[in-house]
């Protein structure tokens, strides 16, 4: 009986030919797997039917679409939020946040379909091969991995050929103009005419942040413990107020990142995002953040941020570090509750403009300078004295200090 394995996929062409190859060349049988993680929002949503017979027309033995889009918003996009995740300061982790959530239906469709291998169609010099790879590897050691496109040599014109020949029924132009991953999180686009980082971006590039609305507007985002929990004061679970968050800040073209960016693989590369809906969130969070948490836990928290989503772009999600610094993110959102006030303005602006919460450590009779005034000013001359008096000691010893008594004594 031929192996089993099992297939990331997409529906696009070189997922679609890697279904046939690993069959003619690997002796083995596909299932190809399709996760929704929410593709393609800027076109109305993927066809997954398509998809399905597409995979099952180059040869698959099963297709299985998997509808992963509340999972994909609960325990990825908002454990990112929490830990306010940007790789390199800029970057909010699109892709690098469906990778495990499709690694993790892999490996359980593998188990339910007794293969023994796994296999996606990312080239050899990106972040997603490090990510299936790495992922598969923590959560299922004893599966194969297979990675087509990085040992076929197949141009895109060869793959064309190769879907025609094979008799795969997928619509590709000649010429693609860019590589595109999106997800619920965002958009990733790269190739094309962004390879020249001199070069602006073309306008063609951007779907989902393109102004449609002249008109600014504002958008209260509620979070209970570090979840955004409602838009509007309308109760949301978290993927349709991401979905929602994200229409609104794209139509004042807000969450455009254009930016050239260390892969793990050793390759500087330019890229463009559009993720309106996570960088509005972040801007929100942060805020509300600054609001709630006590000074320590927030210097603490803000060092350990980048740690956190530099593992995971690099493909360690599942290792036992992010395991450990997402308890100390979880534990640190306990009160990070209440309401920010974001105000969208086109051609790309998010302002925070207000924010509160039922446990703010804002307290207005400390930070007022008018009569309901309750800080205890008597207490500031010994605090600051005691403050200072390290390096009073210093100047007098061995400083400023020191000098001037020596210029007074000469
Ligand atoms: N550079 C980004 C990352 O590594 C985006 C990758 C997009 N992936 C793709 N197959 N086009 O997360």
């Amino acid at each position: 009986m031929p192996e089993r394995v099992v297939l990331a996929y997409s529906g696009g062409l070189d997922t679609s030919v890697a279904v046939r190859w690993l069959i003619e060349n690997e002796g083995v049988e596909v299932i190809a797997v399709a996760v929704n993680v929410g593709q393609a929002s800027d076109r109305g949503g993927e066809d997954w039917d398509a998809i399905r017979t597409r995979a099952l027309a180059a040869g698959a033995v099963e297709a299985v679409v998997i509808d992963a889009r509340h999972e994909m918003a609960e325990q990825f996009c908002v454990p990112a939020l929490q830990a306010n995740a940007r790789y390199e300061g800029k970057y909010p982790l699109v892709s690098a946040l469906s990778r495990p959530v499709i690694v993790r239906h892999l490996v359980a469709e593998a188990r339910r379909h007794g293969a023994t291998a796994v296999a996606h169609g990312c080239t050899g010099k990106g972040n997603d091969q490090v990510r299936f790879e790495v992922g598969v590897r923590a959560l299922a050691p004893d599966l194969k991995i297979f990675a087509p496109a990085r040992v076929w040599r197949l141009s895109r014109e060869d793959c064309v050929e190769l879907a025609a020949k094979w008799e795969i029924p997928i619509t590709v132009t000649k010429e693609k103009l860019y590589s595109i991953d999106d997800n619920l999180w965002g958009k990733a686009i790269e190739c094309g005419a962004i390879e020249d980082p001199w070069a602006p971006a073309p306008g063609d590039v951007y779907t989902l942040t393109r102004v449609t609305e002249t008109e600014p507007t504002e958008a209260i985002v509620g979070f209970e413990s570090g979840v955004p929990v409602s838009l509007d004061g309308t109760p949301l679970a978290p993927y349709d107020l991401i979905s929602r968050l994200g229409e609104v800040a794209g139509s004042r073209g807000f969450g455009r990142l254009d930016m050239v960016e260390n892969r793990r693989v050793g390759i500087k590369s330019r890229e463009v995002y559009e993720c309106p809906a996570a960088l509005a969130l972040i801007v929100a969070h942060a805020d509300l953040e600054d609001l709630t948490l006590e000074r320590d836990l927030h210097h603490e928290k803000a060092r350990l941020e980048p740690r956190w989503s530099e593992l995971v772009y690099d493909g360690l999600w599942y290792s036992p570090l992010r395991d450990a610094l997402q308890a100390f993110i979880t534990e640190s959102q306990r009160h990070v509750t209440g309401e920010v006030r974001l105000r969208f303005e086109a051609p790309g602006t998010c302002a925070v403009v207000g924010r509160r919460s039922p446990v703010a450590l804002y307290d207005h009779g400390l930070a007022t300078y008018d009569a309901t005034d309750t800080f205890r000013h008597a207490d500031a001359e010994g605090f600051v004295r005691l403050w200072g008096l390290g390096v009073a000691t210093w100047s007098a010893r061995q400083g400023p200090g020191a000098e001037a008594e020596e210029r007074g004594g000469s």
